[in-house]
């Protein structure tokens, strides 16, 4: 196996809308977990409003969003700083509703609020991304949306978002900068289905060939071992029969669920073969480089020897600023950090001495 740096991929513009959850659901959609809604050719205001920086949601639903849950002070969430502003002070839900932001897409919101009812609650996603980034500001720390609100306020917390609006393609060889691919931004809302996160797999093909199986979640699970085999042949099968025929490309990445007694393998998600789709327990590099060995398929599991190696949290890396991100893997974005945060003490030091009107709000 060479492992070299360089080496290559070749995926193009059509790959990547093959992979799009609306392009490839109608024709797998009995092998996918739960019922979907796709919602195409979203208002440009919809769009507009996940773009823009305030978090304004809408009124109705407060009393099942976290953000809505008014933070009075108690003995249990009691912090000093809090003293003198505690009589005057209630962080109110009331802020986040100035106006009611909907207003431009009143058709497109009576259609969300309607399916999330049928449904229960919902998983969404756009056209690639889930908003997995964002589940720390929900009650639950998941994706799952009980209300438009929740649904809202996942999805413009969420920098993944941009991925799919902004750089679908910027991998693609065929991409041309100046004149970029058309395509619609879709909202897609999966019904909730409770998932155990040990029986995900990511499965990678090559030129039409199943060659590496990795876990999904990068915790080490003990009881995994002793399935490999019989979960590679599911997964094999499943391979062979749905997906090899029908799906479009020569080279993707497809996301399989298989719960206990594991004679079911389901679909959650296919992903462009690009270096930008998370090969987990792989090197991108490995994967194309592998020998393509008849009918073999590199099963990957968490050991209990590597488990530190994978121990954190996913998607964590978006939990905390960009700039805080940058300065743990580069020295000179470390010197520029630490001169943001000097700056902003000084400034904050300007402001507290010519004795502002400070309310005690953290910005
Ligand atoms: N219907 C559902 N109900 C509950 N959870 C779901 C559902 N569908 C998917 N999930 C969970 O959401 C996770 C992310 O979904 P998905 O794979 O579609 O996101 P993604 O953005 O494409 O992820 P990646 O960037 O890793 O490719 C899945 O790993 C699965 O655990
Ligand atoms: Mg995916």
């Amino acid at each position: 196996m060479v492992d070299s740096p360089f080496a290559e991929i070749s995926i193009n513009v059509e790959d990547i809308l093959h992979c799009s959850y609306s392009h490839w659901y109608p024709k797998f959609e009995k092998y996918t977990l739960s019922e979907a809604v796709i919602y195409k050719s979203l208002p440009k205001s919809f769009v507009e409003y996940l773009e823009s920086d305030d978090i304004e949601l809408p009124k109705e639903n407060k009393k099942d969003s976290v953000i809505f849950q008014d933070a009075k002070p108690t003995s249990d969430n009691e912090y000093s700083d809090w003293e003198d502003d505690r009589n005057e002070e209630i962080i109110s839900a009331d802020k986040f509703t100035k106006s009611d932001p909907t207003k431009n897409f009143k058709e497109l919101h009576e259609q969300l609020k309607e399916t999330i009812n049928r449904f229960g609650s919902v998983a969404p996603k756009l056209n690639w991304s889930a908003p997995q980034d964002s589940t720390w500001i929900m009650t639950g720390r998941n994706m799952r949306c009980y209300s438009t609100t929740d649904l809202f306020l996942l999805l413009k917390s969420s920098d993944y978002l941009n991925h799919d609006i902004y750089h679908a393609f910027d991998e693609a060889k065929d991409y041309d900068k100046n004149n970029p691919p058309i395509f619609d931004l879709n909202l897609i809302l999966r019904k909730w289905v409770d998932i155990n996160p040990s029986m995900e797999f990511r499965c990678f093909v090559r030129d039409r060939q199943l060659i590496a199986i990795s876990q999904r979640d990068l915790n080490y699970y003990s009881f995994l071992d002793e399935l490999k085999d019989e979960l590679t042949e599911k997964i094999g099968i499943f391979f062979d029969d749905v997906l090899m025929g029908n799906f479009d490309c020569n080279s993707f990445v497809f996301d399989v669920y298989l719960p206990k007694p594991f004679n079911e393998v389901y679909l959650i998600d296919i992903n462009p073969y690009q270096r930008s789709t998370e090969s987990l327990l792989f090197t991108w590099n490995e994967l194309i480089t592998m020998d393509l060995m008849e009918e073999y398929v590199e099963f990957r599991l968490v050991t209990q020897h590597n488990s530190g190696r994978f121990a954190t949290k996913a998607h964590s890396q978006n939990h905390v600023p960009r700039d805080f991100l940058d300065a743990s893997v580069d020295t000179q974005s470390m010197v520029d950090f630490l001169k943001k945060c000097k700056e902003l003490e000084l400034n904050e030091r300007d402001t507290s001495d010519s004795g502002s009107d400070d309310d005690g709000d953290i910005k």
